[in-house]
């Protein structure tokens, strides 16, 4: 006999379907407003609403999160391959535990992606969630206070590397999608799911599955959890990230390393060379000097950007976050503009000569360095790599050769949030956190947002449950527990209302 549930649609209190009955809000859980009467056929607990399940599996989600981050899915290192491969394996199997039965794990020119769908809600909307299982390198492992894949609970915050960022938060969603599952015996809404192993390298193959896979993917609106909350205790929802195109070049002086008192006086230092050049690609006011870098950055209406000012962002937590001497930024922009809508490039790397134990008097034949700009609308990633290649050459004396190289490249994203999905995201989030969501942008980078957004002209809500001080990308990521469990009633309460879109 066919397990049937309603997901609180009251209009469809037919014969098959057990009853909806109406409770008074208990203290405890304010945001679970319907209890449901179970049919009599229907084994699940009694009297348990959605909310005070998934609380009654707190210990089992966790210990289960633990095992999934044990994993080092390092997309980064080709040692981590049969990590990768592990990683893929055990989100499919986890997948089948959340009723998915349609599961594939599809092969790529570099890491294997998870795609799974449930097409059980005839009439109902579909939904493409999209995460990636992948993590970046745990380097360097003695600036961790506990193993970087051993995760460890302290002080409410689970530690290890992809807890945040971005393992913790697709676990999330498994556990929303299993307890659905679980309690309703099949899911409220279509769900097409797409879990890959390359983000954190870029997405290189997943642009080429998309455009293969255009109509299996098609989808009424995509959901992401990859992105932060503006802070504790401010549900956020993220319509707006940057775009990014990564560089690197090389410069070569003499062709070979020379003796620094021999020669040097008489000969270009490529080094020094590339000291000044980068010296010269911001002005004292921290514009980017490369000429027509601005030219198309899109105006902020003075709506937005007084929303987007009236925030509750907090200064002290971000300089806590920070932690830096000082502060600087792009001159006659607020912080939150400098972090959200406003295009930068950064320095990430240089090396070049000898950074070895005491000294060795050389000029190095080569220097090189890593840099990105990242990108706001209406800034097209093609022009903005043409402007920086050509500023540099032009900056560039004829001492040396330069080798520039646009090592990957993703578009900017922001978008309106009128959509009536918005809406439910927030009375979702309401109803994990007890909180009103906000709306914000952010400044970091998901390729493949762009991507959907792009190809089907779809809402793309993106709710994220990492914090800004969670440590991403660095030693001690970790993420805070009550987020991760408020997250997983959010995020089925959300999947429930969809029902309704
Ligand atoms: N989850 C992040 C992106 C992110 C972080 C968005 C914080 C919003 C807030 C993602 O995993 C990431 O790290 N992206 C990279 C770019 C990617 C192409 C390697 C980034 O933003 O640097
Ligand atoms: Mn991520
Ligand atoms: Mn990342």
């Amino acid at each position: 006999m066919p397990l049937q549930s309603t997901f609180y649609d009251e209009n469809r209190s037919g014969e098959n379907f057990p009853q909806l009955a109406l409770v008074a809000p208990s203290p405890q859980h304010s945001y679970d407003k319907l209890r449901i009467t179970l049919g009599k056929d229907f084994a699940r607990p009694p009297n348990m609403n959605l909310a005070e399940f998934i609380d009654s599996r707190q210990e089992q989600h966790l210990t289960e999160l633990k095992e999934f981050l044990r994993i080092p899915s390092v997309s980064a290192k080709s040692e981590h391959k049969p990590d990768i491969e592990r990683a893929a394996k055990w989100v499919a199997d986890n997948l089948r535990a959340a009723g998915f039965k349609s599961i594939e794990i599809v092969p790529t020119a570099l890491h294997p992606l998870v795609y799974a769908e449930s097409l059980e809600a005839p009439g109902k909307p579909t939904i493409l969630f999209y995460g990636h299982y992948d993590v970046q390198p745990a380097e360097p492992l003695e600036l961790w206070t506990t193993p970087a894949f051993e995760p460890a609970s302290r002080n409410g915050n689970l530690f290890g590397r992809g807890t945040a960022d971005d393992k913790g938060q697709v676990h999330i969603h498994l556990k929303a999608l299993q307890s659905l599952h679980e309690l309703y015996g099949k899911l409220p809404v279509n769900v097409k799911v797409l879990i890959e192993g390359e983000e954190e390298v870029g997405s290189v193959s997943l642009w080429d599955f998309v455009q293969k896979n255009k109509e299996k993917l098609k989808a009424d609106a995509l959901l992401v959890s990859d992105t932060s909350m503006l802070g504790k205790g401010v549900p956020s929802i993220t319509y707006g990230l940057r775009g990014l195109n990564y560089y690197q070049i090389e410069l070569t002086g003499p062709e070979r390393d020379l003796h620094s008192g021999v020669y040097g006086g008489a000969v270009p230092n490529p080094l020094t060379i590339l000291t000044e050049l980068f010296a010269k690609l911001h002005d004292k006011h921290f514009h980017v000097a490369v000429p027509g870098f601005y030219d198309k950055v899109a105006k902020l209406s003075s709506a937005e950007r007084k929303a987007l000012n009236g925030l509750p962002w907090n200064k002290k937590a971000f300089q806590k976050a920070v932690g830096a001497p000082g502060y600087c930024g792009e001159k006659g922009f607020s912080i939150v503009e400098q972090l959200w809508v406003r295009p930068t490039l950064e320095l990430n790397g240089v090396w070049g000569g000898y950074t070895g134990e005491g000294a060795k008097t050389v000029i190095p034949s080569k220097a090189y360095a890593k840099f990105s700009t990242r990108l706001v609308p209406n800034q097209d990633p093609k022009k903005i790599a043409a402007q920086v290649e050509n500023y540099i050459r032009k900056l560039l004396p004829k001492t040396v050769k330069c080798k520039f190289e646009l090592l990957s490249t993703g578009k900017p994203w922001a978008a309106p949030y009128q959509a009536p999905i918005f809406k439910k995201a927030q009375t979702a989030l309401e109803k994990g956190f007890g909180k009103k969501a906000v709306f914000i942008r952010e400044g970091g980078s998901i390729p493949f947002v762009t991507q959907m957004h792009d190809t089907f002209k779809v809402p793309c809500v993106l709710i994220g449950f990492g914090l800004p001080d969670e440590n991403a990308h660095a030693p001690d990521e970790h993420i805070y527990l009550e987020n991760y469990f408020n997250g997983i009633k959010a995020i089925a309460h959300f999947y429930a209302d969809l029902a309704t879109l």
